[in-house]
């Protein structure tokens, strides 16, 4: 095998972490070791430091760290009193956890279809499930649109329809902290935003963790006691049912760390998504933003006709090139989730992707010869 046989088949990481921790280096242990130090590992000062720093980025008026994504939706579900009898509308498209908390609570997740060129909640489906929903005997009272792979969904649309039908929204940024709609940031922009900080996320750290934000005063100060046990006026006092759900002070010195260097790892996550557009647009439906959306692209994503991804999948694995598949079975797919309604006129657009979808190594860290390597192994494969 010769030198350049064996480089192009070295294998390529899909998301480079390890790439990042070596960028940050001792930034990381020293803070990671200020915890250590003053053993605050609970509601430590980096926690109230980080939610500080959390706000200032995307201009909510509250940033409430907790304990993963999960939490964050369960948490605002929670506060607004979300259970038995009531529905909430959940696009199929997305990972199975944003319809969880629904679930759990005892509601009723409608599930939606989505758009064929954002991936996101179509709103005109979104619509129809309000009244699917008043149909099954049901109260809608949520939108839970999902800003899908790092783009953020069509929140005018969506808070449209929930002001015309008095709906509370709950954005699922979790793939998507960081991008921006119509020049505002995501968290900003609805009565509620919920993210993840899991490690694979566009802002993630080292285990789980997550963020609520809200402009809502009142809807703050009662996340904020059902994160910690539905404390009262003090820690004797259960004024609610809550759950634990804090952000470890670990975590947050991390992040802390992390959020420093967002803004450039965005921009280049930018930079990679745009040269694989500009490369792969005549061989492959690549995705599209729009102009009044960025995105921090937790996925590249791009569509191929039915029946050709897993040639496509297997030709790469062979050359060290990971893929990725988000999402082979939307969530009306789900064994746990099927027995739920879909929106009237079903979820058609849902289906046709998940045949169609395969994603490509996407980081911050994607260095341009390694890049061209992928461009060059998908093109070959799909012209094959
Ligand atoms: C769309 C979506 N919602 C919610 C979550 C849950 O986040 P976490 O894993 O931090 O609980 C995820 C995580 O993968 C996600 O992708």
């Amino acid at each position: 095998m010769n030198q350049h046989t064996r480089l192009e088949t070295t294998p390529i990481p899909f998301i480079d972490v390890v790439a990042q921790r070596r960028r940050l280096g001792s930034a990381i242990d020293d803070a990671v070791a200020r915890v250590l130090t003053h053993c605050q590992f609970v509601n430590g000062p980096e926690v109230r430091a980080f939610e500080a720093d959390l706000a200032a980025f995307c201009g909510a008026r509250h940033a409430i760290g907790c304990a993963s994504g999960t939490d964050a939706l369960l948490l605002v579900l929670m506060a607004w009193g979300i259970g038995r009898g009531d529905a909430v509308i959940c696009p199929s498209f997305t990972y199975h956890a944003t319809a969880e908390m629904v679930a759990l609570l005892g509601a009723t997740p409608i599930i939606a279809d989505v758009a064929p060129e954002t991936f996101n909640l179509d709103p005109a489906s979104c619509e129809r499930g309000v009244e699917t929903a008043k149909r099954h005997g049901l109260k809608p009272r949520a939108i839970i649109p999902v800003d899908l792979f790092g783009l953020p969904a069509d929140h005018d649309a969506i808070n449209a329809i929930a002001s015309a039908h008095g709906l509370l929204v709950l954005d699922d940024a979790a793939q998507a902290f960081g991008a921006t709609y119509k020049g505002g940031k995501l968290g900003a922009l609805t009565t509620a935003t919920a993210t993840s900080f899991f490690p694979a996320k566009p802002l993630g750290c080292y285990g789980d963790g997550g963020a609520v934000f809200t402009d809502d005063d009142a809807l703050a100060a009662r996340i904020k006691s059902i994160r910690l046990h539905g404390e009262g006026v003090d820690r004797s006092e259960a004024a609610r049912i809550g759950i634990t759900g804090r952000l470890d002070t670990i975590q947050a010195a991390v992040l802390i760390e992390k959020l420093k260097i967002f803004p450039e790892e965005i921009a280049a996550r930018n930079r990679v998504a745009a040269r694989y557009s500009d490369a792969l647009a005549d061989v492959a439906i690549v995705p599209r933003t729009g102009n009044h959306a960025s995105s921090v692209w937790a996925q590249y994503t791009i569509r191929l006709a039915p029946g050709r991804r897993d040639a496509l999948a297997a030709t790469l694995k062979a050359q060290g090139i990971p893929t990725a598949i988000y999402y082979t079975k939307p969530l009306h797919r789900q064994p746990a989730y099927r027995d739920f309604p879909l929106a009237d006129g079903g979820v058609p657009v849902s289906e046709r992707l998940s045949t169609e979808v395969i994603s490509l190594p996407m980081h911050a860290y994607l260095e341009e010869p390694v890049q061209d390597r992928i461009i060059a192994a998908v093109r070959s494969a799909l012209a094959g």
